[in-house]
C-alpha cells in the first residue's frame, strides 16, 4: 500500500555489489560492522535524513535479510521501504531501483550502502541544493593526498594540481527525469551517477561531503569503520547516526501568593490568585523546560535561567520555552513531543486546555504539547489549594 502523503523524494540505496575487493565472505553490504551489517548502518543514516521512499537494491536472494535490516531501523517509515534485486553493474542496479519508484517521486538520491557511516546532514545538504533548483548535486571532499598521473609502468607522467580535485561521495541527488534520461541514453558504464548525468550533458554541482562518508572498499576501510563505531563518542561531538531519541522528566511547584494575576501554562488567568516565584511562577512551563533540557542532556532550568539572568525575572512561558528550544536545537536535537500534567484545585483547565496546548506548542516551535490536569482529592498542598504542581515528560530526537 502506498503511504500518504506520498513522498516526492526517494533514496535508492545500492547494495547489490559482491564486494570482491573486500572479500568479506558475503556480499559487501551484508558483512558485519559490529553486531549489525554495513547495510543496516547505511540505512540508519537514510532514515534519519528527510522523509523519502527508500528502495534498497540487493543481490538476488538477499531480499529477505535486507528487508529485516530495513524494517528494524525504519522507525515510523516502514511503509516507505521496498527491496529489489540489482544487476551485474552498479549502473544496472541504479536502473533497477529507479524502476521501483512511485509515480509522485520527482527527486532521487542514489546512495552507496558501502558508505555506511554517512551522516544525515550530508543527505540534508544534497536535498537543500536540489530544492534551490540544481539538476544534479553530489557531496564532495577535498583531496588530501598529492596526486600524480602515472603510465602503465608506474612511472610518473605528470603532477596534478590537488586544488582542482575533489573526491565524489554519495548520496548523489538528481531531478528524477534527468537521471532517467541519462540512464536511458547511456552508452558506457560509469562508476557513479554524476559521471552518467554529466555525460548526458547536465551540470553537476557539489556540496560539502564528510570524511566519515568514506566508502568501505577494502579490508583496512572495514577496520576503520569498525574502529569509528567502537570509539567512545566525545560528548561535545556526538556522532549523529549513533544517537537515539531521548526522554526527560521535569517537575515544578509554586505556591499561591504572588503579585498580580495568575500565569500558568503560558496563559493569563484573570481573577485567579497569582503564583509566587522568580519569574511568573508558571510551574507548567518550568516543568516543561526541565523535561526538555533533561532529555537533551543540557542540565536543568537553573543551569540556563538562574537568578543571575535578570532578563528572565518577570518573563512568561514563551520566553523560557523559546530559549529552551534554541538551546536544544543548537545541541542538535528536535523536540518530538511534550506531555505535562498539572495538579491543582484551581484554575480549572477543561475550558482552556486547547488554548494552553496551542500556546505552549507554538513557543516550542510547533512540537505537540499535551496538557492534562487533575486534583488530588483534597490531599497535600495542592489539595489545600496552597499551590500547584506540574509534571512533564519530553522526547527529543537527533537531527
Ligand atoms: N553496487 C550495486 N550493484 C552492483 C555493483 C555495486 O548495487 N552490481 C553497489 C555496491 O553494493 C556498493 C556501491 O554500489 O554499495 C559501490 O560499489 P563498490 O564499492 O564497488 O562495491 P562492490 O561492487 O560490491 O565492491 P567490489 O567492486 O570490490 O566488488
Ligand atoms: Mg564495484
Amino acid at each position: 500500500m502506498i503511504p500518504s502523503p506520498v513522498p516526492r523524494l526517494a533514496v535508492i540505496v545500492v547494495a547489490a555489489g559482491s564486494g570482491t575487493r573486500l572479500a568479506g565472505g558475503a556480499p559487501k553490504a551484508f558483512v558485519g560492522l559490529d553486531e549489525h551489517t554495513i547495510l543496516r548502518h547505511a540505512l540508519r543514516g537514510v532514515f534519519a535524513a528527510p522523509r523519502a521512499q527508500v528502495v534498497v537494491v540487493v543481490p538476488a536472494g538477499f531480499e529477505g535479510p535486507a528487508l529485516t535490516d530495513a524494517l528494524e531501523v525504519a522507525g515510523d517509515r516502514t511503509a516507505l521501504v521496498s527491496v529489489v534485486p540489482g544487476g551485474a553493474t552498479r549502473q544496472s542496479s541504479v536502473a533497477a531501483g529507479l524502476a521501483a519508484l512511485w509515480a509522485d517521486v520527482d527527486t532521487v538520491l542514489v546512495h552507496d550502502a558501502a558508505r555506511a557511516l554517512t551522516p544525515p546532514a550530508v543527505f540534508e545538504r544534497v536535498v537543500a541544493a536540489l530544492e534551490r533548483g540544481a539538476d544534479a548535486v553530489i557531496p564532495a571532499v577535498p583531496v588530501v593526498d598529492t596526486i600524480k598521473r602515472v603510465d602503465a609502468t608506474g612511472a610518473i607522467v605528470a603532477a596534478v594540481d590537488r586544488s582542482e580535485l575533489a573526491a565524489a561521495q554519495t548520496p548523489q541527488g538528481f531531478r528524477r527525469g534527468v537521471l532517467e534520461e541519462a540512464l536511458a541514453s547511456a552508452d558506457a558504464d560509469h562508476t557513479d551517477d554524476a559521471a552518467l548525468v554529466a555525460a548526458a550533458g547536465h551540470d553537476v554541482i557539489t556540496v560539502d561531503g564528510d570524511a566519515v562518508s568514506f566508502k568501505i572498499t577494502t579490508s583496512p576501510d572495514l577496520d576503520r569503520a569498525r574502529a569509528l563505531l567502537s570509539a567512545p563518542v566525545p560528548a561535545a561531538h556526538p556522532s549523529p547516526p549513533q544517537r537515539t531519541p531521548r526522554v526527560g522528566i521535569g517537575t515544578d511547584v509554586h505556591g499561591f501568593g504572588g503579585e498580580g494575576t495568575l500565569w500558568l501554562a503560558g496563559l493569563e488567568w484573570p481573577g485567579e490568585p497569582a503564583l509566587s516565584g522568580h519569574s511568573d511562577g508558571d510551574a507548567v512551563a518550568h516543568a516543561i523546560v526541565d523535561a526538555v533540557l533533561a532529555a537533551a542532556g543540557l542540565g536543568d532550568i537553573g543551569t540556563h535561567f538562574g537568578t543571575d539572568r535578570p532578563e528572565f525575572a518577570g518573563a512568561h512561558a514563551e520566553a523560557f520555552l523559546a530559549h529552551t528550544r534554541n538551546l536544544v536545537a543548537a545541541a542538535g536535537w528536535r523536540i518530538g513531543n511534550v506531555s505535562v500534567q498539572v495538579q491543582a484545585n484551581r484554575p480549572r483547565f477543561a475550558s482552556r486546555r486547547d488554548e494552553a496546548e496551542r500556546v505552549l506548542s507554538a513557543a516550542l516551535g510547533g512540537a505537540p504539547v499535551s496538557v492534562s490536569a487533575t486534583t488530588t482529592d483534597g490531599l497535600g498542598f495542592t489539595g489545600r489549594t496552597e499551590g500547584v504542581a506540574a509534571f512533564a515528560t519530553a522526547l527529543v530526537v537527533p537531527v
